[in-house]
């Protein structure tokens, strides 16, 4: 079977109702990073953070995955798909695909503050300060902030290097590592773009931009695919 590699931003998820970051109504025109995504951030205000981070999560609970992740199951039945996603969403898995790696972490996560290993599903959507960890540390949002590392970013580069079509749908590909990974990919490969205001992508070889929201842009280019 051959492999497709996805890597997904935001504007998937924007036609489910959660809010980009970049677009013109987009989540950082309201809060700054340095305010709410980044551990002194944390540091300084963890009940900003908190707050900023139980509401994404209320949130998610209140949306379903649409045409564009339910068009990546449907892919499955005729690709190995991979799914490398910067969204901290859960509805790639809501959708059911069956492969989805977290660059930037999980909202429905939470982790121990002094050890990383001690990561845990959180009930509910809200974290609250004094929630506190197996070995009495309290409890953060399973994120990756700025100017974290991304623990999985060496196996999103693997990944990226064994595609025989690699797909992007729905990311402004401002945020590094996340947005290297198209450097990756093995010479030849076919490189999809799937976004409503896509930029061409400077030094990618092989592709196709397709300027569609992913809702009606990705089932027409998984027809395409499986139909070849
Ligand atoms: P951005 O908000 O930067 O970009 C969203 C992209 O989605 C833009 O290119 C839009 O044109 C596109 N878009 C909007 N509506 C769409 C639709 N209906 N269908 C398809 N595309 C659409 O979001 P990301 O690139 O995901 O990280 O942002 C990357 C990272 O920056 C995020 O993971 C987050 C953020 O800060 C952290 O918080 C660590």
């Amino acid at each position: 079977m051959k492999k497709i590699v996805v890597l997904t931003g935001a504007g998937i998820s924007a036609e489910s109702g959660i809010r980009t970051f970049r677009d013109s109504d987009g989540l950082w025109e309201e809060h700054r990073i340095e305010d709410v995504a980044t551990f002194e951030a944390w540091q300084r205000n963890p009940a900003l953070v908190l707050d900023f981070y139980n509401q994404r999560r209320k949130q998610l609970y209140e949306v379903k995955p649409n045409a564009g992740h339910i068009a990546l199951v449907e892919l499955e039945k005729n690709f190995d798909v991979r799914i490398i996603t910067q969204n901290v969403d859960d509805l790639h898995e809501q959708a059911g695909s069956q492969n989805v790696l977290h660059l930037h972490g999980e909202l429905k996560k939470v982790r121990s503050t002094i050890d990383d290993d001690l990561i845990y599903e959180l009930k509910g959507w809200e974290l609250k300060k004094g929630d506190l960890c197996e070995k009495g540390s309290q409890l953060r949002p399973h994120i990756v902030w700025f100017g974290e590392a991304v623990p999985m970013i060496e196996k999103a580069m693997e990944l990226s290097a064994q595609a025989d079509i690699f797909i992007v749908i729905g990311t402004s590909l401002n945020v590094y590592p996340a947005a290297g990974l198209v450097y990756y990919i093995k010479p030849g490969t076919p490189v999809y773009l799937i976004d409503p205001r896509a930029e061409m992508l400077s030094g990618v070889k092989n592709l196709t931009v397709i300027r569609e929201p992913a809702s009606t842009g990705v089932p027409a280019l998984v027809k395409k695919l499986s139909e070849l």
